[in-house]
């Protein structure tokens, strides 16, 4: 999960890393107050998950508080990338010196992590590593030895920063580690870091990505989540504790594992070509033991997509036998009643699969048609969603 820069503000300071008083705003009349309480002079900036603000004009210097409600209400709204902004961070004003760059991130191409450090901060860091490479020092950091001071005071002393402050970023840099580690980051980055004309550190711009795989060590990470953001089906499905994922097609998609499902979409995806390019709705993974009550859930969310013109149940036998899912699929119509209404292509193979297809065409439900290959389920299933 990518962090707002608030959020991320907040989490900095939860870990004692320097930074400057910030509020959030979500509208012009709370932007305009919050400035008022840090004394007037504030920067105004856009909240959207996405780089690049400051030139597209979602960060703007106000002179008082009068003006942060103007600036606000300019911000506000906005659409940055296709964001569109609908919260605004209301930032302490910094008399800037200079700005450098400071990151850590998990590295999986070297399966390390990597600090990377510059002086040649506040700009677009992968244009600074094309450019001028010699100004970005990347570091790899062993996971088991952390970055004590001394080897923070390495790295800063190798990105060349003065030295007047080089222990003071070394010191921030720890601390960056810190957050990293006990939050359970892949990415910790601040751009700028700056120095202030009195000589303070100050981390002004936090990017931080959070590892939801470790999310059940954090049960105060749920409270980050941006609600508005999260898709409902999305939402619902993580609630029955059902793996979806929605995509843009048009092909519900209901599988056991992991990787069955993974090979569906591609099956579909290619049998959908040659119906004017009908693509997967979604990736839905039943897992193992499919009761009637998870199929009946998983079905219900898919029919509930209104994208979805067709869905294929494509299921292999294992643990649970093929007899157990053609009962699931039955009982789950009679709960869905009339909610269901798409057709509904279903492919069983493995363990007990004759017992399951009987089971399917004795219900003879006029939802169903059996296919007895995932090609052949593919193809009918891409071609009920094109008709
Ligand atoms: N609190 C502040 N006080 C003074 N100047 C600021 C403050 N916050 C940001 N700035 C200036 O605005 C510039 C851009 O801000 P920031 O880094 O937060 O946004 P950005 O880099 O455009 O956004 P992104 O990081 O999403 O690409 C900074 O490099 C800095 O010069
Ligand atoms: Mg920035």
């Amino acid at each position: 999960m990518d962090l707002f820069e608030y959020q991320a503000r907040d989490l900095f300071e939860k870990h004692g890393v320097p930074v400057l008083a910030g509020a959030v705003a979500t509208t012009p009349e709370e932007a305009e107050a919050a400035a008022r309480s840090m004394g007037g002079k504030v920067v105004v900036k856009a909240q959207v998950k996405v780089g690049g603000r400051g030139k597209a004009g979602g960060v703007k210097l106000a002179e008082n508080a009068d003006d942060a409600r103007e600036k606000a209400a300019a911000i506000l709204g906005m659409d940055i990338k296709g964001h569109i902004v609908g919260k605004v961070m209301i930032a302490q004003a910094a008399p800037i010196e200079e700005e450098y760059y400071l990151a850590i991130l998990l590295d999986r191409s070297n399966r390390t992590f990597l600090v990377m450090a510059s002086v040649a901060g506040g700009m677009d860091i992968e244009q600074v590593a094309h450019e001028t490479p010699e100004k970005l020092v990347k570091v790899p950091v062993n996971s088991n030895d952390g970055i004590s001071k001394a080897d923070a005071l390495k790295i800063i002393n190798d990105a060349k920063f003065p030295a007047d402050i080089a222990d003071q970023v070394a010191e921030a840099l720890v601390l960056l580690w810190g957050v990293f580690v006990s939050e359970d980051a892949t990415l910790v980055e601040v751009n700028p870091l700056v120095k202030t004309s009195d000589g303070r550190i100050i981390a002004l711009d936090g990017k931080v990505t959070l590892d939801d795989n470790a999310g059940f060590r954090h049960p105060d990470h749920e409270a980050l989540v941006d609600a508005s953001a999260t898709n409902a089906l999305e939402a619902a499905a993580k609630e029955k504790d059902l793996n979806y994922v929605k995509l843009d097609g048009e092909v519900g998609i209901i599988g056991n594992g992991a990787g069955l499902v993974m090979s569906t979409l591609d099956v579909v995806a290619y049998a959908g070509e040659k119906f004017g390019g009908v693509k997967p709705a979604n990736f839905l993974d039943i897992g193992g033991g499919a009761s009637a009550q998870i199929m009946a859930d998983g079905l219900s969310i898919i029919l509930g997509d209104k994208d979805v013109k067709s869905v294929f149940v494509n299921v292999f036998g294992g643990i649970t036998a093929c007899d157990a899912v053609a009962n699931g699929i039955v009982q789950a119509l009679e709960i869905l009643g009339d909610k269901a209404t798409k057709p509904i292509v279903v492919r069983l193979d493995g363990n007990n699969v004759l017992e399951g297809r009987r089971i399917l065409n004795d219900a003879a439900h006029p939802l169903i048609q059996q296919l007895d290959t995932m090609d052949g389920a593919a193809a009918r299933a891409a071609e009920l969603a094109a008709n």
